[in-house]
């Protein structure tokens, strides 16, 4: 097996996005070109994505963001080895526009398509930027999901545990929602914070110390909400504060938890590469700053990708497409997309 080079089509939320990764055949990898168009005005006035709006906004701009994707690689379509596209986990028609868009691709060039599950595609991208060796411990903290893997190889994914209410990303969305921050709240809960006094407000720290490794949020956003309710109404300066105070307690919380996902790794005979951080909440400096020594005191390093390949990209795409690929994987055109995809029923 030669290089690959790869395209890789991410349509699951509300980013369009297109890349062209050249996987070599040491297992190294490269970005030829990553485009991502972010949909944040079109959602910013509902305070959230909203589904038929972004299925029809990738659908207006998919066509142009594969073709700058190609054009800035420097490639045609005759020259990759493979078309890869998340085929799920996510809202529905935004997959199916995606997906089917790499269906049509696939069948006039006569390329390879890869169906990739959206989750294994942010587990895999240390690899790329870092070139991580199995096993490794996985946090994923995105919108949608927070857990922690044990990932043994491409297709082998061990959930240790995970969140039994809110996902992280979703837990500062609605805190920045709730005190009247823009949308995406992630970003703005982490400026926001940099002026505020975290120990203000006594927050709780929900699961600290359980030995199994899982996340609950929602006791938390609730704390946030009765604090804003009791001195309301909120200067910038309340803001700031209930932010600094929101992202000590999640700081916290994370640190712990993944101090006994290492343990129960390592109880499973396996001694972790690297803790590899990904998925949106990745781009968070505080949380990346404590998961590094948190990964030091556990004996091993923490690998994190660039922020903009922490938030949906179509790199993350191209490159699980080109791990599954090197390994003999493709699909068919049949391959449905699915709104529901769990990690731990990806095919190994
Ligand atoms: O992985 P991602 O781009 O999309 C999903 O697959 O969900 O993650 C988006 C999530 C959002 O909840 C967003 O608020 C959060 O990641 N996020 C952040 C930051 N940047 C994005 N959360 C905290 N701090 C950030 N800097
Ligand atoms: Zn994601």
């Amino acid at each position: 097996m030669s290089d690959l080079l790869l395209l890789g089509i991410e349509t699951t939320c509300d980013e369009t996005a297109a890349a062209v990764v050249r996987r070599r055949e040491d297992g190294s990898g490269s970005i030829l070109s990553n485009i991502v168009l972010s949909q944040f005005d079109e959602h910013a006035a509902y305070g959230g994505v909203v589904p038929e709006i972004a299925a029809r906004a990738h659908v207006e701009v998919l066509d142009d963001v594969i073709a700058r994707a190609l054009r800035a690689a420097g490639v045609t379509l005759a020259d990759l080895n493979g078309i890869a596209a998340a085929a799920g986990p996510g809202l529905i028609g935004g997959v199916i526009v995606g997906l089917t868009t790499a269906k049509a691709l696939a069948l006039a060039a006569r390329k390879p398509l890869v169906a990739v599950n959206h989750l294994e595609a942010h587990a895999l991208t240390a690899r790329l930027t870092d070139s991580v060796p199995f096993p490794y411990l996985l946090l994923l903290v995105s919108g949608g999901h927070t857990q922690l893997v044990c990932v043994t190889g491409v297709g082998r994914y061990e959930k240790l545990g995970g969140t039994i209410d809110d996902a992280i990303g979703e837990a500062f969305d609605k805190t920045g929602k709730m005190l009247g921050l823009p949308y995406p709240g992630g970003p703005a809960v982490e400026r926001a914070a940099l002026g505020g006094d975290p120990n203000r407000f006594a927050l709780p720290r929900p699961l600290l110390g359980r030995p199994e490794p899982n996340f609950s949020l929602s006791g938390l956003k609730t704390a946030v909400r009765l604090e804003a309710l009791r001195i309301a109404p909120l200067s910038d300066h309340d803001v700031e504060d209930l932010c600094a105070g929101f992202q000590a307690a999640i700081v916290d919380v994370v640190t712990d938890r993944v101090r006994y996902g290492l343990r129960a790794m390592r109880e499973r005979g396996h001694a972790p590469s690297a803790l590899v951080l990904a998925g949106g909440v990745g781009a968070n400096q505080a949380v990346r700053r404590a998961l590094h020594k948190v990964a030091a005191d556990g004996g091993t390093r923490l690998a994190v990708p660039p922020p903009e390949l922490c938030t949906d990209n179509g790199a993350m795409i191209a490159w699980a497409g080109a791990e599954r690929l090197a390994l003999g994987r493709r699909d068919g055109l049949e391959f449905s997309p699915r709104a529901r995809w769990p990690l731990a029923e990806v095919d190994a």
